[in-house]
């Protein structure tokens, strides 16, 4: 699944030991394998070759622009929501024309930028920003390629925080007013209205969601085609779930054997097909590297507080996600034989390991069974490349963690830490009023 493994009772990341990244980098630290990132690209891009897709990567779940580059090296384009995650796309040297760009709130300003950049698709999610587009590219003498985003109202089984394909989100508009879309804004001089874009939400488990979810799609495709709007495209979202917890999520390859028969077909009659997925490509490409500050008893509870918390990865306290966590350096016989929640170790202590903020709410994981811990133990928070360093912010003034790329022996800086500095950089002082 992924090239981070003990080696000699000490947890490496392809060929470079953690314990090495803390000496130099310090923590806490986002350490990144980048054979883990090609590994799981290449098996995504595979098991949907038939299809022959454009996989656009989802910047938001991992946005260093070093992790696009390498990305777009390999053949993906880009999944992008905002102005800023397409100013990083182009900062890596990706193609703007693989770009598709949703988003329910773009400004005016986003929308010329992207327009300007020569952006592959808008995924539209309503009625007034499909017209505020038109009206932008109408001034800037361009055409807009425009996919409706659209709810196929198929339950994900994700997170409510992550389930955007069901009827009356903010997202997209419902499936049955598609017709009508169409029939008020297709014909724009300005606007090509030639796709459908859904996603359903994530992390989705099943297949059967995505299967129901086409099914809805193609029918709706070939409705707009009888009523005379010919679709040139069709964009499934993203959604494939990481392997978090062992056994949990199925392989790309299983979500491609149910959907690759069913759109085969309409490949073939020149449908194009785009994929959205992030966190199937990032989530275990990336842990978080952390350091123990102190451990405490308080009643019947244990802690070990880090140095990284909800403002270094905020999936724990905000979507109560699992994140398997486990010392660096674990003492002789307590190596963990999987990343479940219940390791069969005997011996364990269970603790919760939270973070230094100042909310109970600051947590990485609950009554967790763990070797014994102590302050100054590097602790390893697996499957973080998705959603870790991209949602982490500056809460109670933490400067933000450094990123590191790992390449066999080769260990890249791709963002280093922020100081105190950094934090105040964009702030003034009120200039106290002239005396006098
Ligand atoms: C429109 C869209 N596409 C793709 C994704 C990527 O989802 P995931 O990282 O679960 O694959 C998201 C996630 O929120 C999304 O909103």
């Amino acid at each position: 699944m992924d090239h981070f493994q003990f080696r000699d009772s000490e947890l490496h990341v392809e060929d470079v030991p953690l314990s090495a990244i803390a000496e130099s980098t310090g923590t806490p630290t986002y350490v990144y394998s980048k054979a883990t990132f090609l590994e799981h690209l290449l098996r995504f891009q595979e098991a949907f070759a038939p299809l022959d897709p454009l996989t656009c990567f989802a910047v938001k779940s991992c946005s260093n622009i070093s992790v696009l580059q390498l990305l777009g090296e390999h053949g993906a384009g880009m999944d992008i929501v905002s102005g800023g995650e397409l100013q990083r796309a182009l900062a890596a040297g990706v193609d703007p024309a693989r770009c598709v760009y949703a988003g329910v709130g773009k400004t005016d300003e986003e929308i010329e930028f992207a327009l300007r950049s020569g952006i592959g698709f808008f995924n539209c999610e309503s009625s007034p920003e499909y017209r505020n587009i038109e009206r932008i590219a109408s001034r800037l003498g361009v055409t807009a390629r425009i996919a409706l985003r659209v709810n196929p109202d198929v339950d994900p089984g994700a997170h409510r925080h992550t389930t955007t394909g069901v009827r009356a989100t903010k997202f997209g508009i419902d499936i049955e007013d598609t017709l009508a879309f169409f029939e008020a804004h297709a014909g724009s001089p300005h606007c090509e209205l030639c796709g459908l874009h859904a996603h359903i939400g994530s992390p989705v488990r099943e297949v059967m969601p995505y299967v129901v979810a086409v099914e809805r799609l193609l029918a709706t495709i070939d409705l707009l085609e009888q009523a005379g709007h010919p679709i040139s495209t069709l964009d499934i979202g993203g959604g494939f779930a990481a392997d978090y917890e062992t056994g949990e999520a199925p392989p790309a390859r299983t979500y491609a054997e149910a959907l690759v028969p069913i759109l085969e077909p309409r490949v073939r009659d020149g449908l194009r097909i785009i994929l959205e997925p992030g966190r199937s490509i990032s989530a275990n490409a990336g842990i978080l590297l952390a350091r123990v500050q102190y451990v405490k008893e308080a009643g019947d509870r244990r802690f070990a507080i880090l140095d990284a918390g909800m403002h270094t990865l905020l999936r724990p306290s905000h979507y109560d996600a699992f994140h398997f966590v486990w010392p660096c350096r674990p003492p002789a016989g307590m190596t963990p034989p999987a990343r479940t929640r219940e390791p069969a170790i005997p011996g364990l202590k269970n603790y919760d390991v939270v973070g230094p903020i100042c909310e109970t709410g600051d947590y990485i994981a609950l009554d967790r069974p763990l070797p014994a811990l102590e302050r100054g133990d590097l602790i390893a928070i697996f499957g973080s490349g998705a959603y870790g360093m991209s949602m982490a912010n500056r809460y109670n003034s933490m400067p933000l963690p450094a990123e590191v790329m790992v390449d066999g022996t080769a260990v890249h800086l791709i963002r280093r830490r922020e100081t105190h500095e950094d934090l105040m950089s964009h702030e003034s002082r009120v200039a106290a009023p002239a005396s006098g």
